[in-house]
């Protein structure tokens, strides 16, 4: 028997009550039912988000929503800035170049982040810019980038939205919707939000509304009009993921009972521990300056192969964790601490790791990343 631990950036594990909730007999969704859960649920989401403008839910995967925002706010020939810090937030490039959009990029080095006076002298330099298209927590780098600064730069230019993919951010780190100017907010339901994979989310404020009346891209499923439309009725244009939407209750139910400065203090402790855990190891973060409490990415030591790493890890102790994307492939590791997670899930993870090295033949005293972790915790 090797019971599994879930230790991904998305999936993440899914507790008993909300996997219930999913599991119950289907309701129609034209009825006033379900029309009575999808409010609670829109309501319910705002605090999560941090806004007062409404959450449009929607049956599809994060991207969904990150190709939504695309398409919904902009016309042919409009030119957008985009910050590159990984492999996620090239996905905003490929989806503008996919419908013609003229993009303006500004890459750094994976384990970094693009400082805001350079997308303000970019802003400055070319007021064309319509819309600034980054990530909160860039999840192949485990960086969090600084979306409140960018929002200062941003917020009081009336030709210009900030779009922010918190798919994998939303619930583990700070996001101050409307406090920050953050225009649209996407994310999906797989991550902090504790959910099985298959709803995508966006935030809307007023002045991406504005931007929603004149935008000609191409649009059909995912034409945000109509989804505002519907969402002002607690309706959806389509016909929605009732079990999902069912089992997003409960889970919104049991994040708002925390309370959701609570359920960002409980990431923030979890993540100190894991990155306290990994340099007691002698191990190095990829990201000393930003790192996110999503997810701690984490250099492979030299002499260790880091595809074994994972490979021992998850068929030996039933840890499953991420390994490096695109050029970091086996260059590093990356352990989740997010949604439905605690201390032990933590020290479980931390203990198998020095186990794992201690038997690739890393020296690595055991029991030094599980005290480190302990101590952040007893502060
Ligand atoms: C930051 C970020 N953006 C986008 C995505 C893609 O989301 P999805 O797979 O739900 O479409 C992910 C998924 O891991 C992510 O972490």
């Amino acid at each position: 028997m090797n019971k599994v631990y879930l230790m991904t950036p998305g999936p993440t594990p899914v507790p008993d009550k909300i996997r219930r909730a999913e599991s119950q007999e289907i309701i129609h969704h034209r009825t006033k039912e379900h029309s009575e859960i999808f409010k609670r649920v829109s309501d319910n989401l705002k605090p999560i988000f941090k806004t007062k403008n409404p959450v449009l839910t929607f049956a599809s995967s994060g991207t969904g929503a990150m190709e939504g925002s695309v398409i919904n706010t902009l016309s042919s020939g409009d030119k957008v800035l985009i910050p590159i810090v990984g492999k996620f937030s090239e996905r905003w490039v490929e989806i503008c170049e996919a419908y013609g959009v003229e993009v303006v990029s500004v890459e750094v080095e994976w384990g970094n982040v693009v400082e805001p006076e350079v997308i303000k002298e970019h802003l400055d330099n070319d007021p064309d810019i319509k819309a600034v298209f980054t990530t909160l927590c860039e999840t192949s780098a485990g960086v969090v980038c600084p979306i409140k600064e960018y929002g200062e730069i941003i917020k009081n230019r009336p030709n210009t939205i900030l779009v922010v993919d918190a798919i994998s951010g939303l619930g583990a780190c700070d996001i101050q919707n409307d406090e920050w100017g953050v225009d649209i907010c996407v994310s999906g339901s797989q991550k902090g939000l504790m959910m099985p994979p298959g709803l995508a989310f966006a935030s809307v404020s007023d002045k991406a509304r504005g931007f929603i009346e004149h935008s000609n891209l191409p649009k059909y499923y995912f034409d945000w009009k109509k989804a505002l439309k519907s969402w002002e009725k607690a309706d959806t244009p389509y016909t929605p993921a009732v079990s999902l939407i069912v089992a997003l209750d409960e889970a919104l139910k049991m994040l708002n009972e925390e309370g959701i400065d609570n359920v960002l203090a409980r990431h923030s402790v979890l993540a100190d521990a894991m990155r306290a855990a990994m340099k007691s190891m002698g191990l190095e973060l990829l990201s000393s300056n930003y790192p996110s409490n999503t997810v701690t990415a984490v250099k492979v030591p030299d002499g260790v192969d880091g595809i074994e790493l994972k490979n021992v890890l998850d068929k030996k102790y039933g840890i499953k964790i991420a390994g490096g994307q695109s050029h970091l492939k086996g260059k590093i590791f990356r352990v989740a601490h997010l949604g439905y997670m605690g201390e032990f899930d933590v020290i479980t993870a931390i203990s198998a790791i020095e186990l794992t090295l201690k038997g690739l033949g890393y020296s690595v005293e055991l029991g030094s990343g599980v005290r480190a972790a302990e101590e952040v915790f007893l502060k």
